[in-house]
C-alpha cells in the first residue's frame, strides 16, 4: 500500500507538522489527512505504529481545530469522520449495536480544566459530577446479553463492525455466562470493556516462553489482544485472561418494565453490573465535583499505577449523569461526556551502542542490547535482552541504530523495533559469535530452536548461573546467597556446585573476609531452612530445560519421591496435563544423566526434601474461588499488593475486614484489632505469611 519512499516522506511530513503549519487551510488539512491515514494504516493494520500517541493526538487535534474553523473543508473521507480501521479475517464480522468510539486524551492539568469548561459549556450548568477510573491497558471489547445470557462478544474492529470472538470470551472466567438482568426488567444489554491480563499471569506466561526458547511478549496489552485472537479456545482458556467492563451501551427493557434506578448515572449502572456479578471497576470508581480535585486525584493516582494488578496507561473521567451525557453528545470519532487522562510514556528513543552476548545456566547464549542510558517510567535502561539471534534478523537490528524502547509497568524492558527511516548507513550488522564467550567451546543449534547453545556442562559460567537459579526466590529461596556470593565462593573453590551449597566449609568461608558473623549465621539459617522446600520449588530449582514452574508443579504432583522419574519414559510424561514431547524428552535426558543423579543423591543425604506430601493436589486457577482473604499486619515475605494479586489470580477474592465472611486472615508483625476480631469470631482461618504461600503454592 504504501512504498518504503512514502513511508519516509510521510515521517518526515508528520514531523514537520508538529513543528510548523501551511499557511493555506486547504494544504495544511490534506496534508494531516495524509500523515493521519498513513499512522492508522501502520497502528491497526500493521500493528507497528509510526508516531508516539502524543504526536498522533496532537495532529489529530491539529486536523480537527482546522476543520472547525473552515467547516467548508470537511468531507465524508477526513480521518474525523469516522474511526480507524482493521479487522482481521479470521473471525466472522458482526456489526455492533452501538459504534464502539474512542476516547479523547489529555496530557495535563491544563487540557483538563480545558475540557471541564467544554463540558460545563455543552451541559449547560455549573454542577458537573465526575466519575474517575482507571484505563486498563489491554483489547476492548463489546458483550451482548440476551435474556440474561452472554449472546455475543465481539472486538473493537473498525469501531463499527468488530470480530465475532464469542467462542474465547467464553472461556475468561471473569465473564458472567448468565446473569439476573431479566428479574430487573432488562431484557438485552450491551457492555463494553477490556479484556487484560494479570500482571502476575502475564509473567509467568513469559517465563514459560523463554523457558521454552521463544521470545516473551512485549507487554500485557500484546498478550491480551493477541491471545483474543488465538483460533483455539482451549488454548485461551489456559491463558488465563481477564476482564474489566466500564460502559453499558445500550439496553432494552421487557414491555411495561421500569428502568433500574441505578441506570441513572455511569456509577450508579456499574456498582449494578457490580452487584449483579460483572467485574466492574466498581471499587475503583470515584467521584467529584471539581476538575481541581479530579486532577489532584489523577496525580496521585499515578504514582500507584505500579501497585496494581492490571496494566493501567491512565484514567478515564466520565460525566456522571447519564442525562447530561445524552445532552452532550459524541463526535464520529469520541464521546464528549469522557476523557482519557494519559499517564507519562513508557517508551522512549535511544540508541543501540553494542551487543553483547551472556551465557545462561542451561547454556543458551543471549544477545543483550547496550543502549545510551535512556529513563522510562521512573528508571534508567540501558541493557535489554533481545533474546536470540531470530528476534535480532526478525526485527533487522544494527549497531548505530536509534531504537524504540518500551517498559511497561515491571515487565522487563524490551527493544519495539528500530526506526529504520533515521538511518545513516553507518549502521553495523551485529555478528553472532560461533564460540561460546565464556570457555570457547563451539557454540550449537538445533534444528527447531532459536537459541544457540554451549553444550559444554562445565562451563563455568553455568556452573554459576544453575547455582544462582536454584538459590533464586522462586525456586530453593535461599536468602542471600545471591549471584556475587555465588560467584565470590565460586571461585574461592568454596561452592563447586549445587549440591555444595549443602556442604560449604564456614570456617574456610570466615577466614576470606567480606562475610562478618552475623551474614554467616543468616546464610547458614537460609540454607537450613532451603531443605523443607516442597518438591515443585526442588524441581523446578534443578534448572531442568524447558521446566518453568508451572511444569514443575505438574511433575511434582506426579510423584511420591522424585528418584520415581528415572523410571518414567517420554510416553509416560506426556501423559501429564500440559506436558509435550519436548518438554518430557527434556526431563528424561536429564534424570538419565548420572551427574545430575547424583546431584540428587547428595542434596537428599543432605537432608533436602526429595518427596511430595501432597501428592495429587494440584492448584488449578479457580482454587482459591469462593474463598475470602485479608492481610493485616507488616508483611515481610511480599508486598501486600502482590499478594492480594496473587489471591485473586487464583479466583479469591479479598475482604475489606474482618466479618462471617472472611475465611483467611494473614497475618503480618505488629498485628492488631483485626487479629483480635478474627480470634473472637473463631470462624476465620489464621494463617502465617509462609503458610499463606504453603496454601497458594501447592
Ligand atoms: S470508555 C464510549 N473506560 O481505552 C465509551 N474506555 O483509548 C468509551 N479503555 O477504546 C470507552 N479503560 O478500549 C473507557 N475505563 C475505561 C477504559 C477505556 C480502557 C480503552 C477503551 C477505549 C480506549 C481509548
Amino acid at each position: 500500500m504504501y512504498t518504503q519512499q512514502d513511508e519516509q516522506r510521510l515521517y518526515e511530513q508528520a514531523k514537520q507538522l508538529l513543528k510548523t503549519q501551511p499557511d493555506s487551510p486547504e494544504e495544511h488539512i490534506a496534508q494531516l489527512r495524509e500523515v493521519i491515514n498513513y499512522a492508522d494504516w501502520k497502528y491497526y493494520v500493521q500493528s507497528d505504529p509510526a508516531l508516539a500517541d502524543v504526536e498522533y493526538d496532537t495532529l489529530f487535534k491539529q486536523l480537527n481545530h482546522t476543520e472547525d474553523k473552515y467547516p467548508e473543508l470537511v468531507t465524508a473521507y477526513s480521518p474525523t469522520q469516522r474511526v480507524a480501521q482493521g479487522l482481521s479475517e479470521r473471525f466472522p464480522t458482526v456489526s455492533h449495536l452501538v459504534p464502539m468510539l474512542s476516547l479523547d486524551n489529555t496530557y495535563n492539568a491544563e487540557d483538563l480544566t480545558d475540557w471541564d469548561r467544554k463540558c460545563r459549556e455543552l451541559a449547560e450548568t455549573e454542577e458537573l459530577e465526575y466519575c474517575v477510573e482507571p484505563k486498563y491497558d489491554g483489547a476492548s471489547i463489546s458483550l451482548i446479553y440476551d435474556n440474561g445470557s452472554l449472546a455475543r462478544g465481539a472486538t473493537r474492529g473498525d469501531g463499527v463492525m468488530g470480530e465475532d470472538v464469542t467462542a474465547n470470551i467464553r472461556q475468561i472466567k471473569a465473564i458472567p455466562l448468565s446473569a439476573a438482568l431479566v428479574k430487573q426488567g432488562v431484557t438485552q444489554v450491551e457492555i463494553r470493556g477490556e479484556i487484560v491480563i494479570h500482571k502476575n499471569v502475564f509473567e509467568a506466561y513469559n517465563k514459560q516462553r523463554i523457558a521454552e526458547g521463544l521470545s516473551p511478549l512485549a507487554n500485557p496489552r500484546n498478550a491480551a489482544s493477541g491471545t483474543l485472537r488465538i483460533l483455539d479456545p482451549a488454548e485461551v482458556k489456559k491463558r488465563g485472561l481477564n476482564a474489566i467492563l466500564y460502559h453499558i451501551s445500550d439496553y432494552t427493557l421487557a414491555d411495561g418494565a421500569e428502568r433500574p434506578k441505578q441506570l441513572g448515572t455511569h456509577y450508579g449502572s456499574l456498582r449494578w453490573l457490580y452487584d449483579l456479578g460483572f467485574p466492574t471497576p466498581a471499587k475503583e470508581m470515584k467521584v467529584f465535583k471539581h476538575i481541581d480535585d479530579v486532577i489532584a486525584y489523577c496525580h496521585e493516582f499515578e504514582e500507584q499505577r505500579d501497585s496494581l494488578a492490571f496494566e493501567v496507561d491512565g484514567l478515564v473521567i466520565k460525566v456522571n449523569d447519564f442525562a447530561m451525557q445524552d445532552k452532550m453528545g459524541m463526535t464520529s470519532h469520541h464521546p464528549r461526556w469522557a476523557v482519557a487522562y494519559k499517564f507519562k510514556a513508557r517508551q522512549a528513543t535511544s540508541k543501540l551502542l553494542d551487543v553483547e552476548f551472556q551465557v545462561g545456566r542451561v547454556g543458551a547464549i543471549t544477545p543483550v542490547a547496550k543502549i545510551e542510558p535512556v529513563p522510562i517510567g521512573g528508571v534508567t535502561v540501558k541493557s535489554v535482552s533481545l533474546f536470540n539471534e531470530d528476534v535480532i534478523r526478525e526485527k533487522d537490528l544494527r549497531i548505530g541504530d536509534t531504537v524504540l524502547v518500551e517498559r511497561a509497568g515491571d515487565v522487563i524492558p524490551y527493544i519495539v523495533k528500530p526506526l529504520a527511516e533515521l538511518r545513516t548507513g553507518e549502521e553495523k550488522e551485529i555478528i553472532f559469535p560461533t564460540h561460546c564467550p565464556a570457555c570457547n567451546s563451539e557454540l550449537e543449534k538445533q534444528q527447531d530452536e532459536a537459541a544457540w547453545r554451549c553444550i559444554n556442562i562445565v562451563c563455568p559460567v553455568q556452573v554459576v548461573e544453575r547455582m544462582i537459579h536454584f538459590a533464586s526466590k522462586d525456586a530453593m529461596d535461599i536468602r542471600s546467597l545471591g549471584g556475587a556470593n555465588v560467584q565470590k565462593l565460586y571461585e574461592k573453590g568454596l561452592l563447586p556446585d549445587i549440591a555444595g551449597i549443602y556442604n560449604i566449609d564456614w570456617n574456610k568461608v570466615k577466614e576470606l573476609g567480606g562475610f562478618g558473623e552475623k551474614s554467616v549465621t543468616n546464610l547458614q539459617e537460609a540454607i537450613e531452612l532451603s531443605k523443607k522446600q516442597p518438591l515443585n520449588r526442588l524441581i523446578y530449582a534443578l534448572g531442568i530445560r524447558h521446566v518453568g514452574e508451572t511444569t514443575a508443579k505438574t511433575l511434582a504432583s506426579a510423584v511420591a519421591n522424585i528418584n520415581e522419574f528415572y523410571d518414567w519414559d517420554v510416553e509416560k510424561l506426556a501423559t501429564l496435563e500440559d506436558i509435550g514431547p519436548k518438554v518430557a524428552t527434556s526431563v528424561v535426558d536429564f534424570f538419565a544423566r548420572e551427574q545430575n543423579r547424583e546431584t540428587i543423591r547428595k542434596l537428599g543425604e543432605a537432608g533436602v526434601n526429595l518427596e511430595n506430601e501432597h501428592r495429587g493436589e494440584q492448584m488449578t486457577s479457580g482454587e482459591l474461588s469462593g474463598k475470602t482473604f485479608l492481610f493485616t499486619g507488616t508483611l515481610s515475605h511480599f508486598k501486600r499488593s502482590d499478594a492480594e494479586a496473587m489471591v485473586e489470580a487464583k479466583g479469591g477474592s479479598i475482604l475489606g475486614g474482618v466479618s462471617s465472611k472472611l475465611n483467611y486472615l494473614v497475618v503480618g508483625e505488629d498485628a492488631g484489632s483485626k487479629l483480635e476480631k478474627a480470634k473472637k469470631l473463631g470462624t476465620v482461618n489464621i494463617l502465617t505469611e509462609q503458610e499463606f504461600l504453603t496454601l497458594i503454592e501447592q
